[in-house]
């Protein structure tokens, strides 16, 4: 076993079950925290054998006392923090948005500043929310230095997430690198504004229609790359606060629905043609890969293909159900 050990909040999440599994299968040591008690989407990812490698805590992120004992006891080297409110979530309840995205965010700052001589690396979800409508942006690709003029409370919390990290760089020299996908598929993916992407596929796989409800350009990021990502980028040993975007596949939504409607047989897939996403898709990159080197990129084709299989042996093992993508 490596000797660092990874701390991730938010484990049980999406983004969370991937880069714990890519931890595992890297031997790497980690301990999984979430307020959620069931690892419902780890087991979608993990094999028994696999998650009894994982050592769990529960772990509310908004209690500054329990992050910081949380932290000081695993001895992790390394953080990844992803617990959040989704967009969906933090409209219908700005005030808890509030406490899990940004107080949450804050705990696991001071709780790092706490055991500095401990924590050699941070890593944590911003996202494409940040930035405002395409429009907004006359130069593209666009770089992480643009001006951010998020239109959702949730990218509102992001935005001072990243701000917070700028002034704990500042103030404490606390390094960090901050993450912003923007739709981030694959198995496990089952909430939140983008989650259509990797519903389609379900239900494609399922022979159940679908309308994925929202249509143009977009940036699609596959769960198990944006998993080495947020690990590769906890590793660096970077000076400052970066606020990365990602980019990967940026492609139109009916791009995507043909390859599905093509690649799975008995594929039913449709879109919503007025529903365009308000976040620019055509985004530069190049500030993540002065941190991490090559950035990992699976093509979408590719990872339609592997999400396809891995929906299909998860169906014919009744791990998963078509509930969710069922009208
Ligand atoms: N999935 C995407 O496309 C996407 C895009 C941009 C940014 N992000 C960000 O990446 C991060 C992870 O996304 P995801 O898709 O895995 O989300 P997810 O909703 O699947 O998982 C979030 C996890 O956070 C946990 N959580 C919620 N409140 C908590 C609290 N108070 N304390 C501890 N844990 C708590 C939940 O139980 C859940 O397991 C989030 O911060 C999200 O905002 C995701």
């Amino acid at each position: 076993m490596n000797s660092e050990s990874f701390l991730v909040t938010g484990a049980h999440g999406c983004i969370g079950a991937w880069i714990v599994r890519t931890l595992v299968q890297q031997e790497k040591s980690v301990i999984a925290t979430d307020l959620a008690d069931n690892p419902t989407r780890l087991r979608l990812l993990l094999s028994d054998e696999e998650l009894e490698r994982v050592q769990f805590r529960a772990l509310d992120v908004t209690d500054t006392d329990a992050v910081k004992s949380v932290l000081e006891e695993s001895g992790a080297s390394r953080v990844i923090h992803l617990a959040g409110l989704q967009v969906p979530f933090c409209k219908a309840n700005p005030v808890m948005g509030a406490r899990v995205n940004v107080v949450g965010t804050i705990n696991v700052l001071e709780a790092i500043r706490s055991c500095r001589d401990q924590v050699k690396g941070f890593s944590y979800a911003s996202s494409i929310a940040v930035l405002g409508p395409p429009s907004r942006y006359r130069e593209v690709p666009i770089d992480d230095s643009v001006e951010r003029f998020p239109e959702t409370l949730y990218g509102v919390y992001k935005v001072a997430d990243e701000d917070a990290a700028r002034i704990y760089w500042q103030d404490h020299g606390l390094g960090s690198v901050g993450l912003r996908p923007y739709i981030v598929y694959g198995v496990a993916r089952d909430q939140g504004l983008t989650s259509d992407i990797a519903k389609a596929i379900l239900a494609a796989v399922g022979g159940v229609p679908f309308r994925v409800n929202f249509c143009g350009l977009v940036s699609l990021q596959f769960a198990r790359d944006v998993a080495e990502m947020f690990i590769r980028s906890a590793e660096a040993d970077v000076q400052g606060a970066h606020a990365c975007n990602l980019r990967n596949d940026v492609v139109e939504v009916e791009e995507f629905v043909r390859v599905v409607n093509e690649t799975i047989p008995g594929a039913e897939i449709t879109l919503d043609p007025s529903r365009p996403l308000p976040f620019p898709a055509d985004t530069d990159d190049g500030g993540l890969r002065s941190v991490i080197g090559d950035v990992p990129f699976t093509p979408m084709k590719q990872a339609v293909v592997e999400t396809a299989q891995q929906f299909r042996e998860l169906l014919a093992e009744k791990k998963i159900s078509l509930e969710q993508v069922q009208a």
